[in-house]
């Protein structure tokens, strides 16, 4: 390949001068030979006209007398000219009756004075060239004779020669000085193009006023073409990946396998899948009431590989191998959990501070002020470095594909990426993103945002979220933000920007292996010492103040009071795991979601049926799936959710098509959900009246609508969500390796 450039570089040398000296050689020659050859004749000319005229008068003087010795001694004297040959007088009979001493023989007065052509002042002799010239003598208008002035032009062969020999140096020089300065602009043009070629490739193209175009302007143009044609294919593309895939765990390592050469998955997270514990001194195991879990789980399932969480569980520390791995799941090992371990005083400034008490109700719009210590920031920093280090531990090549989860790990995908240049980093952030001002309280935001542009794609849930980061990135740091194709270059990094709505598994784990809705209806009804024509509504929660359960009871207690005939016949049964209950404002919801259902529930209360039962412990998912399916009703009322996947587990659990989803309008899940019944939940009155409608809906309408939100969950897969982020991560790879590969031409 460089033998290659070298021929063409010195191709770029050879033919300008190869043309130059062509060009010298058959027209500049000729033509300054025959332009030094006009311009002496016509000096020439001047010259004999001049000597004529000095000699006319003394010759007139003469002539009459016939003093032939004084007659040629005065011709002779004008000899004096050094180029001046021979002088010669020709009478009107044509006779040359005076000439000088060298007057050569070989010219006569009839042929040069009958020849007028211009030919003729010119003649070679075997001496050389000469120049011959005619001028009459007239004596009073009469013509008596003719001077024939013959001068040498040798001199003028000698001065061609020489300005020969100059006009062919100028030429070299100026070939040679051409030649270098059409390589040179060869190769800067190359330069450009190649450069304008890779900024295409990066998504690059909308230039910042503040900064240099990335693309030469004479590019532009094309560049606008090739941008259009690559944004066509690649929606082209997505479109026929979207419409002609059905997403299961096969496609999806399949695709890893094909698209990304089977690399190893590596996914980080601070919540674990599994959590060993010590209960009654033996070790039981149990899934976290956690959405990022739930869609996680079965893409690690499905593409193997090590998944590195916070290891939180008291009996994780005895369950783990010396590499601190174990392999879960435990009924049927498919992947490594590698567990990574903290001090309480880390967890307590890395994630309940910093995490949970700063970026949380940062990036949520539920009215709790965030906090920002400089000592959760330190720990923050501190355990990111951790995790990122044992993301380059577990990695077994320099190029590893690794699936960061939310807003724990914000810097890490930056610092993976400063030891692993070639890493695929997928970022997913689970929760909202904010607008720009309000990020902007946070008083590490520029570095929290550099650390994120580590990635290569990085998803949020919805496109409003995305765009809401771009103009987060926009307002704080000084990067190339191209919004046609939703990529950030910052420092030759390039990240995709884009929404990528999670899902949950599908078909869903126990589908098949639950009994009929009938009767686990009647099941869950016995355990609630509920009679079976008894309403029944379910909520699923982390016991979280986004969540929006205060305002789901404040609901239930006004659809009470609007319908006072349902006193007794409805109870609503709201599942809160507990979650960052060392945290201040998570106890004060505790306490409030309490006193909230004692008070409707005394208020309420009718033969012994309340109408709120709060379960404030961890349900498993099995359990939880019990309750979706057993319920009229299930409410999701989130004041601010990334998605919601309670929404789409409720809908995955209804394979009898029955069952109404009340849905807050600002979960993530409102946008895919239509069939819901759609509620603002600050709203009192229209979340009320939502329930009331949806525990009446006729059959055939819930039907119609579960049926359509099955199919959208069913086609729209969290297999759907991993694998077309893999699918784009391994379009900018593509595009990454297209540009190294023309780089390197
Ligand atoms: O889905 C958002 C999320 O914060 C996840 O990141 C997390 O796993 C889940 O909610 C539960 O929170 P935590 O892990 O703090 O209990």
């Amino acid at each position: 390949m460089r033998g290659f450039r070298s021929l063409k570089l010195s191709l770029r040398f050879v033919v300008p001068l190869v043309v130059a000296l062509g060009l010298l050689a058959y027209a500049v020659v000729p033509l300054v030979d025959k332009l030094t050859l006009r311009w002496s004749v016509r000096d020439m000319d001047a010259r004999s006209q001049l000597i004529s005229s000095t000699l006319k008068d003394p010759l007139l003087e003469l002539l009459p007398l016939g003093d032939r010795q004084k007659i040629n001694r005065l011709l002779q004297r004008a000899l004096q000219d050094e180029r001046l040959l021979a002088v010669g007088f020709c009478n009107n009979e044509k006779e040359l009756v005076y000439r000088t001493r060298a007057f050569p023989a070989d010219i006569n007065c009839s042929s040069a004075m009958d020849n007028t052509s211009k030919s003729l002042h010119v003649i070679n002799l075997p001496q050389g060239p000469v120049h011959v010239a005619i001028n009459a003598i007239n004596q009073d208008g009469t013509q008596i004779g003719s001077l024939v002035l013959v001068h040498d032009m040798s001199y003028i062969v000698r001065r061609s020669a020489d300005t020969r020999k100059y006009v062919i140096l100028l030429f070299i020089v100026l070939g040679v000085v051409v030649s270098m300065i059409t390589v040179f602009v060869a190769h800067l043009s190359w330069q450009g193009w190649m450069e304008g070629v890779r900024a295409m490739l990066r998504g690059e193209g909308i230039i910042k006023p503040f900064t240099q175009p990335a693309v030469a302007s004479e590019l532009q143009p094309l560049v606008g073409d090739l941008k259009t044609l690559l944004r066509s294919m690649d929606a082209e593309r997505r479109l026929a990946d979207d419409s002609t895939i059905t997403w299961s765990p096969d496609t999806l390592r399949r695709l890893l396998h094909k698209q990304l050469t089977g690399e190893k998955v590596i996914v980080v997270s601070n919540r674990e899948p599994y959590i060993h514990s010590k209960v009654d001194g033996t070790i039981q195991v149990h899934r976290p009431a956690s959405g990022l879990v739930t869609a996680v789980e079965p893409v690690m399932r499905a593409c193997s590989g090590t998944w590195i969480a916070h290891g939180s569980g008291t009996a994780d520390r005895e369950t783990v191998d010396e590499h601190d791995r174990v392999m879960v799941p435990p009924q049927k090992p498919e992947y490594n959990l590698r567990r990574i371990w903290m001090t309480k005083e880390e967890e307590k400034g890395y994630y309940y501070g910093f995490a949970n008490e700063g970026l949380w109700p940062l990036c949520h719009n539920a009215h709790v002020r965030p906090v920002f210590r400089t000592s959760d920031w330190e720990q923050y920093v501190k355990i990111n470095q951790r995790f990122a280090d044992a993301v380059v531990a577990e990695a077994d090549s320099d190029n590893p594909v690794v699936l960061v989860q939310d807003y724990h790990f914000a810097l890490l995908p930056g610092m993976v990426r400063n030891v692993l240049p070639k890493a695929t980093i997928i970022t997913f952030w689970h929760i909202p993103w904010p607008n720009p001002e309000s990020f902007g309280i946070c008083p590490w935001r520029e570095i929290l945002l550099k650390g994120m542009l580590g990635s290569t794609i990085l998803g949020f849930h919805t496109p409003y979220h995305c765009k809401n980061f771009l103009e987060t990135v926009d307002r704080y740091l000084e990067t190339r933000i191209e919004h046609e194709s939703s990529t950030i270059s910052r420092r030759g990094q390039l990240t995709m920007v884009e929404s990528y709505p999670i899902s949950i598994q599908w078909p869903p784990p126990w589908l098949g292996k639950t009994p009929p809705v009938e009767q686990v209806r009647e099941e869950i009804m016995v355990s609630l010492g509920l009679p079976l024509d008894h309403l029944l509504g379910v909520g699923v929660d982390r016991m979280d103040y986004t969540k929006g359960i205060p305002e789901r009871f404040t609901a239930v207690e006004r659809m009470l009071e609007l319908h006072p005939e349902l006193v007794g016949r409805f109870t609503f049964v709201q599942i809160a795991a507990p979650s960052r209950s060392a945290l201040e404002e998570y106890q004060a919801l505790e306490t409030r979601v309490r006193t909230m259902a004692e008070r409707i529930n005394a208020r309420f209360t009718s033969n012994g049926y309340p109408p709120i039962i709060l379960k404030s412990e961890h349900h498993e998912p099995e359990e939880v799936n019990r309750y979706f399916r057993a319920a009229q009703v299930c409410m999701v009322t989130s004041l601010h959710d990334g998605m919601n996947l309670v929404a789409k587990e409720f809908v995955a659990s209804r394979d009898d098509e029955r069952g109404v989803l009340i849905l807050s309008q600002f979960t993530g899940a409102a946008h895919e959900l239509h069939e819901a019944l759609v509620v603002n939940p600050y709203h009192v009155e229209q979340t009320a009246e939502a329930l009331y409608q949806a525990l009446f809906m006729p059959e055939y309408e819930q039907q119609e609508r579960m049926r359509s939100m099955r199919a959208l969950v069913r086609d729209f897969n969290v297999y759907r969500w991993a694998g077309r982020m893999l699918l784009d991560a391994a379009r900018v790879r593509q595009r990454e390796k297209l540009a190294t590969r023309i780089a390197n031409n």
